[in-house]
C-alpha cells in the first residue's frame, strides 16, 4: 500500500511537470548567452564533441534541437564508431540518420574511426591527439562554441571524460584566445532518472548560479529525441527504451561555461 501511494505520487508529479512543461516551455527561457537567444538572427557555428554515435541523442538532444530551432549551424565531431561489439559501420550510420532527425545535415557530421580513439571502457584515449583534432574541425568551419561533455560525463564513462579532457587541452594549447565552450552538466542518479521532473532542480541551479555561467535547456521537442533515439537500432533496447523516458537528459540540460 505504502509503495503504491509513493508510486502514484511520483505519477502525479511527473505528469504535472511534463504539463507544466508543455504549457509553459517558452516563459522559462531567459538567456543571457546569445547564441541560446539568437533574437538577433545571427547564426553561430556550433561543434559538439562527443564520444560514441548515439551520445547526441541520449544526452543532448535538448540543446541540439534549441541551438538548431535557433537557426544555429550545429557541426558534430564523434570521435569514435563505437565499435566494442564490432557494430562500428552499423552505428556510423544511425549516428547520420538520428542526426537528420534532430535536424543537422549530414555533411557537418564527422565519425572518426582512429586506433587511438576505440570505443570500450579501460581504452585510454589520447588527449592530446583528440586536442589536435578539435583545433582542425574548430578552424575549418570557423566555429564559434565548442559544447561538449563535463569532468563525469554524464554517466562516468571514460571515454566521455576524455573527450572533455580533450577539448580542455585543445583550449590550454591553442594560441587563440577567447574560445567559448560549454559542457554538460552531469547530475546526480536519482536527478539523472527523474525524467521531466528535473527541470525544477535544473531551473534552480541555473538561476542561482551566478552571471550567466551556467544554462538551462528545455527541450522544446521530446518525441523528436525520441524518434532521434529510435534510429540507433543496433542501441534499440528495451531498457534503452526506458532510459530515454527516464532520463532527465531527454528533457533538459544545463550547460555550464568551461573557463580557461
Ligand atoms: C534573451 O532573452 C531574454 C528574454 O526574452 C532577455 O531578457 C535577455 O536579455 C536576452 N539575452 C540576450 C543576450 O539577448
Ligand atoms: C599522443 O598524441 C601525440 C600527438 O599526436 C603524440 O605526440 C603522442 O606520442 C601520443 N601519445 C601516446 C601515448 O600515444
Amino acid at each position: 500500500m505504502e509503495w503504491f501511494m509513493i508510486f502514484a505520487s511520483v505519477a502525479v508529479i511527473w505528469l504535472a511537470s511534463l504539463c507544466k512543461f508543455i504549457l509553459h516551455a517558452s516563459s522559462f527561457y531567459s538567456y543571457h548567452s546569445s547564441f541560446l537567444n539568437n533574437t538577433a538572427g545571427s547564426k553561430r557555428n556550433i561543434l559538439l564533441v562527443i564520444a560514441h554515435p548515439d551520445d547526441e541523442s541520449m544526452f543532448f538532444s535538448p540543446t541540439i534541437s534549441l541551438l538548431t530551432s535557433r537557426g544555429h549551424n550545429v557541426h558534430i565531431l564523434c570521435m569514435s564508431t563505437g565499435n566494442a561489439d564490432n557494430m562500428g559501420d552499423v552505428r556510423k550510420e544511425e549516428l547520420y540518420r538520428a542526426s537528420a532527425i534532430l535536424k543537422v545535415p549530414i555533411q557537418q557530421v564527422t565519425v572518426m574511426d582512429h586506433p587511438d580513439f576505440q570505443d570500450g571502457f579501460g581504452k585510454i584515449w589520447n588527449t592530446s591527439l583528440l586536442s589536435k583534432i578539435v583545433e582542425k574541425k574548430y578552424n575549418e568551419h570557423a566555429i564559434d562554441i565548442i559544447i561538449t561533455f563535463d569532468n563525469y560525463g554524464v554517466s562516468g564513462h571514460c571515454n566521455h571524460r576524455d573527450v572533455h579532457h580533450g577539448v580542455r587541452r585543445f583550449m590550454l594549447d591553442t594560441a587563440q584566445q577567447d574560445i567559448e565552450a560549454w559542457e554538460l552538466v552531469s547530475t546526480n542518479i536519482i536527478r539523472k532518472y527523474s525524467g521531466p521532473i528535473d527541470i525544477w532542480f535544473s531551473l534552480r541551479s541555473a538561476q542561482s548560479s551566478l552571471n550567466g555561467q551556467m544554462h538551462c535547456v528545455l527541450n522544446e521537442y521530446p518525441r523528436r529525441s525520441y524518434a532521434a533515439m529510435s534510429q540507433h537500432l543496433s542501441q534499440w533496447a528495451w531498457f534503452r527504451k526506458l532510459f530515454v523516458s527516464f532520463s532527465s537528459y531527454t528533457y533538459v540540460n544545463t550547460l555550464r561555461k568551461i573557463n580557461k
